[in-house]
């Protein structure tokens, strides 16, 4: 503990830990929320982390929370999977879902004890039951096209794997993704459920073979871009040529940046019926979830729709 240079804050801080977490439309948000929540007091701080960065330097950002009784806990993205490697002795709990991704997105404190939950599962669940509501596999025989195999995307696997309905369960998921490593990832945690969706792991980064496999899935199929393509990278993981099955839902994980992909669905949204919808729900989901497990107050469908209700104030 001593090695660490660890801040005494005046006020109570909710931290956000990511890359660029000073564009996030949450530093909007937040005090809004705080209204709602009836916790004013309560301010957001950002800490931008290098993409892969040096462990000590995540073991320093877990060490503000865990030794300053006014660092309240935090919101991770992106080093997710890093932050856990790095820092998993410091944490006295872990969820069972961080257990099995090895991830981390929430960071709290309960009696004293330091805890890492993985909230994406939950998070992307509420996001696609909100989207499709109940039953929509069973009402349509759509399928799942992922591309990106990444955590969302495994959350959003691991949801419908955990689904008790059959009709809210797709027959079938395939993941697209660059690397093979993510897919092998995917499949290793496939492997400890028991499912009977048929899960087909494609490796490809390439645009046109992404179109191949979009024009074999059925009608009703729900076509995810879960690969940072169009705002952490340029780009669109398919052609302008690509067609997106009829009467499907293209799901384009992310609400800000150039979302080339979100853009080639909205052309197709006459010709071929497809519904668009952007990361936005996900998003406050997302972020109400880790705010009521760091201030322990549990977000009822009541609250999350006074919640939505703010963030959408703040929507240019
Ligand atoms: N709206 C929200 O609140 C919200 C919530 C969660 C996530 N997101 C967004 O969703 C995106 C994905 O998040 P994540 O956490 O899943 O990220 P991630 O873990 O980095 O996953 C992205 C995956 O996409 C793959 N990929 C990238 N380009 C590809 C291509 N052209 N073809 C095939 N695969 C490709 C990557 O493959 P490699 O293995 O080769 O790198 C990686 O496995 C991010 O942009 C994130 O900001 C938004």
């Amino acid at each position: 503990m001593t090695d660490y240079n660890i801040v005494t804050k005046a006020v109570p801080t909710f931290y956000f830990v990511g890359v660029t977490t000073g564009k996030s439309s949450i530093n909007k948000v937040f005090p809004l929320w705080m209204d709602v929540l009836g916790r004013s007091e309560v301010v957001l701080k950002g800490i931008d982390h290098p993409i892969h960065d040096d462990p000590e330097a995540y073991r320093a950002t877990v060490a503000q929370m865990k030794y300053d009784p006014n660092s309240l806990g935090a919101l991770v993205t992106t080093h997710k999977l890093d932050l856990f490697a790095a820092a998993e002795d410091m944490f006295d709990y872990f969820d069972p879902y961080a257990q099995v991704t090895r991830e981390l997105s929430s960071i709290s404190k309960r009696d004293g004890r330091l805890e890492g939950h993985a909230k994406d599962p939950i998070t992307a669940g509420l996001s696609l039951d909100h989207i499709i509501g109940e039953g929509y596999f069973g009402r349509t025989d759509g399928h799942i096209l992922s591309l990106g195999a990444g955590g969302s995307a495994l959350a959003t696997l691991l949801h419908l794997i955990n689904k008790p309905n059959k009709a809210d369960r797709p027959d079938k998921f395939v993941a697209i993704n660059r690397s093979a490593d993510r897919l092998e990832h995917m499949r290793n945690m496939v492997a400890k459920y028991e499912t009977d969706i048929e899960v087909e792991y494609i490796q490809s980064n390439d645009p046109a073979c992404n179109d191949k496999v979009m024009a074999r899935m059925p009608e009703y199929s729900i076509i995810i871009n879960a690969t940072g393509m169009g705002k952490d990278t340029p780009g669109s993981p398919i052609t302008d040529n690509g067609l997106f099955p009829r009467n499907s839902i293209a799901w384009e994980f992310n609400y800000r940046g150039e979302l080339d992909f979100m853009h080639q669905a909205l052309r197709q949204t006459d010709s071929r019926n497809v519904r668009v919808e952007d990361g936005w729900v996900y998003f406050v989901h997302g972020w109400s979830q880790v705010v009521g497990q760091v201030l322990d107050i549990e977000i009822t469908p009541e609250l999350f729709d006074q919640l939505d209700k703010a963030a959408a104030t703040t929507r240019s």
